[in-house]
């Protein structure tokens, strides 16, 4: 993997060089090559990277506080115990379960594993980049396949696109409209899939919704990949810790791309205490559902357009270059983006506080009007 300094990354000015220059890229890079300048400057919105302004929980902030004097051992017994955590609460044998720093490493290293120059990439259209770069690093066709109509994942499309196909991506909810693919398409595509394929499903955003995981395919079959992140509904994404969660054989095949390595202490013991807290998951759910759909009302009411979402983001349509809008509302110290090109005139928004989409509105009824 390359190593980068987030400082020097945003030194490069283009997102194009910063694209041919890294294997890969994830969510705050994507959002920093967007800005094509200096970090948010203090006091400023940042909705932008679908992170989660709320931060880790109380509960989260205790164990990572009481733990940091262990920091000199590597004490991997409390990665077990995470992951004895998680499989018990999912029903797992343990062994379809690896703790990962966050989904950017098991997902690329799947991409690695599973596509080549004769087994594609097959992916929605927008989505998440991340894998379509590791991909295309990794000398394998991107087959970028456009949502249906209703902003789920075009299964059949996907199927017909890649008869060769070595790893469909479906994320669920997709990065970026925050829209569903509904389980049926899900057994559609698994059951027509070619042999060898894999179907990867990102639930880096489950939890914002109300529907459920696909957690028990990966527990049924050996070609189901299912990733899981703390970065979103339990605001750990500077922590780093996610779960990689496959039939042992699959999942080894994944980690034999990355080697080993021991996780940071203080993210398994703040993980282990979110998962245990029952509260956490619909608290924070029901927050950003409220200012979510706070947000929705007032574009309503104004007259914008946007797509209906149930993740922690929304496409809205500008109805002029994208970037234009991007920018003018970076002057607002109002931090928005990406662009997707197919959707050229959709800006992502995530969903921040209740403070922080105030001042989005402001800002864009401003930019908007001008
Ligand atoms: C769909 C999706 N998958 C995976 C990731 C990777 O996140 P992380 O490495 O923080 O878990 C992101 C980040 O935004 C994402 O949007």
């Amino acid at each position: 993997m390359p190593r980068f300094s987030r400082r020097s990354f945003l030194h490069v000015s283009a997102a194009a060089s910063a694209a041919a220059a890294f294997q890969f890229m994830t969510e705050p890079m994507l959002a920093a090559a967007a800005r094509r300048h200096e970090p948010h400057p203090p006091g400023s919105v940042a909705i932008d990277s679908n992170e989660n302004p709320l931060g880790p929980s109380q509960g989260a902030r205790a164990a990572m506080a009481a733990i940091l004097g262990q920091g000199g051992r590597y004490s991997d017994n409390l990665t077990d115990e995470l992951v004895n955590t998680f499989a018990q609460m999912e029903g797992f044998d343990p062994a379809y379960v690896s703790a990962t720093v966050g989904s950017t490493p098991p997902l690329a290293l799947s991409v690695m594993a599973f596509t080549s120059s004769e087994h594609p990439y097959v992916t929605a259209d927008p989505g998440f980049e991340l894998g379509m770069n590791v991909a295309d690093h990794n000398g394998a066709r991107v087959v970028k396949v456009p949502l249906t109509a209703s902003h789920a994942h075009d299964v059949k499309a996907m199927l017909a696109a890649a008869p060769d196909a070595g790893l469909f991506y479906i994320c669920n909810p997709n990065n970026p409209t925050g829209t569903m693919t509904p389980r049926a398409d899900i057994d559609y595509l698994i059951a027509n899939k070619p042999k060898d394929s894999v179907v990867l499903i990102d639930e880096a955003y489950i939890h914002f919704t109300e529907t459920p995981s696909a957690l028990d395919l990966a527990k049924s079959r050996n070609d189901v990949i299912v990733l899981r992140t703390f970065s979103k509904v339990y605001g750990m994404a500077g922590i780093r810790c996610g779960l990689l969660i496959a039939h042992p054989d699959t999942k080894q095949k994944v980690l034999n791309r990355g080697g080993f390595n021991f996780m940071p202490i203080t993210a398994v013991v703040a993980a282990t205490t979110s998962l245990k807290d029952p509260q956490l998951v619909p608290e924070r759910r029901r927050i950003n559902a409220t200012i979510r759909q706070q947000t929705f009302q007032w574009l309503d009411r104004n007259g914008f357009t946007y797509i209906p979402s149930e993740s922690n983001c929304f496409m809205v349509d500008v109805k002029r270059p994208g970037q234009e809008i991007h920018d003018a509302m970076a002057k607002e110290n109002v931090f928005v983006g990406r662009i997707w090109p197919i959707m050229p005139s959709w800006v992502r928004v995530t969903v921040g506080t209740q403070d922080e989409m105030a001042r989005f509105q402001t800002a864009f009824q401003k930019v908007m009007r001008a």
